[in-house]
C-alpha cells in the first residue's frame, strides 16, 4: 500500500497561476515510488490541470462535492461531473464543518463520492477546546462512525481518512506525535469494530495541520500513519516537494 500526500489548495490560484505552480511541481517532483501525490485545486482549475497533467506524478482531486448527483442546487458541483477531473474528494474539511457542513451531509457526500468512483478524503477533528475537555478521541470517534454511515466494510477500506485537529490548521505549528497518536490508533479501531479487518487492511490514515516536511520521518513512524493533508505546504512547490521527497526517502 502506498503512502500518499494530498495537497489541500483551498481558495487560492486560478487556472493561471494553477497551471504555473503544477509546471514547476512537474519539474522538480520525480516520479514517485512509495507516495501517491495528489493535489487538490479549485473547482475552476480542474478542467484545464486535468488536460495535461503528468499522471505518473500527479492525480487530482477536488474539495467539496454536492451529496445529490444532480438537479436544482445553484452554485453547486456533483460526483459525476468530476468524472475523468478528479480521483479523490475532500470530504468534511473542518473549514466546510465551520460553514454549517453537517455529519449528516458528510456521511452522504462519502456515499456520493464513492458511488461515482472518487476516493473520498474524509477529514476529522476536534476543536482547542474539545481537546481541553478530553474529549479528542470521543470527537473524532463520533465524527468517524456519522460519516461512514452510508457505506460498507469494502467501501472504507478504498478510503483515506485524514486526521486533522482543527487547532493545528493553519497555525504553523503542527500537533506532536504524542498528540495525534491516541486518535490515529482510536479511528483504527472504530473502523476495525464497525467493518472488520477487511476494511482496515488497505484504508490509508493520514496526518493534517500545518504539515511540512520537517514532520515527516517522525510522524511515518506513529503506527497507523499512512501521509499528510498539508494546505500552506501544498502551495509552495518547493516545500511540497520537500515533503514527497521526505516521504520517499523514508525507511
Ligand atoms: P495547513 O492546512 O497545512 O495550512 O494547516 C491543512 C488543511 O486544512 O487541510
Amino acid at each position: 500500500m502506498k503512502r500518499i500526500i494530498v495537497g489541500n489548495w483551498k481558495m487560492n490560484l486560478g487556472p493561471t497561476e494553477a497551471s504555473l505552480l503544477v509546471h514547476r511541481l512537474d519539474e522538480k517532483l520525480e516520479a514517485t515510488k512509495y507516495t501517491e501525490v495528489v493535489i487538490c485545486p479549485p473547482f475552476v482549475d480542474l478542467f484545464p490541470l486535468a488536460k495535461d497533467l503528468n499522471r505518473k506524478k500527479l492525480k487530482l482531486g477536488a474539495q467539496n462535492i454536492h451529496y445529490m448527483d444532480e438537479g436544482a442546487f445553484t452554485g453547486e458541483i456533483s460526483a459525476p461531473m468530476l468524472k475523468g477531473l478528479a480521483d479523490y474528494v475532500i470530504v468534511g474539511h473542518s473549514e466546510r464543518r465551520a460553514m454549517g457542513e453537517t455529519d449528516k451531509d458528510i456521511a452522504r457526500k462519502v456515499a456520493a463520492a464513492i458511488r461515482n468512483n472518487l476516493i473520498p478524503v474524509l477529514c476529522l477533528g476536534e476543536s482547542l477546546s474539545e481537546r481541553h475537555h478530553g474529549l479528542s478521541t470521543k470527537v473524532v470517534t463520533d465524527q468517524l462512525t456519522a460519516d461512514l454511515a452510508d457505506v460498507t466494510a469494502s467501501d472504507v477500506a478504498n478510503m483515506v481518512i485524514a486526521y486533522e485537529p482543527v487547532w493545528a490548521i493553519g497555525a504553523g505549528v503542527p500537533a506532536t506525535p504524542d498528540e495525534v497518536k491516541p486518535c490515529i490508533s482510536a479511528i483504527r479501531s472504530t473502523v476495525e469494530e464497525l467493518y472488520g479487518e477487511e476494511a482496515i487492511g488497505s484504508l490509508r490514515i493520514i496526518y493534517g495541520g500545518s504539515a511540512t516536511h520537517e514532520i515527516v520521518a517522525d510522524f511515518l513512524r506513529i503506527p497507523g500513519i499512512d501521509g499528510f493533508l498539508p494546505g500552506g505546504a501544498s502551495l509552495n512547490y518547493e516545500k511540497f516537494t520537500a515533503m514527497v521527497k521526505a516521504s520517499e526517502d523514508f525507511e
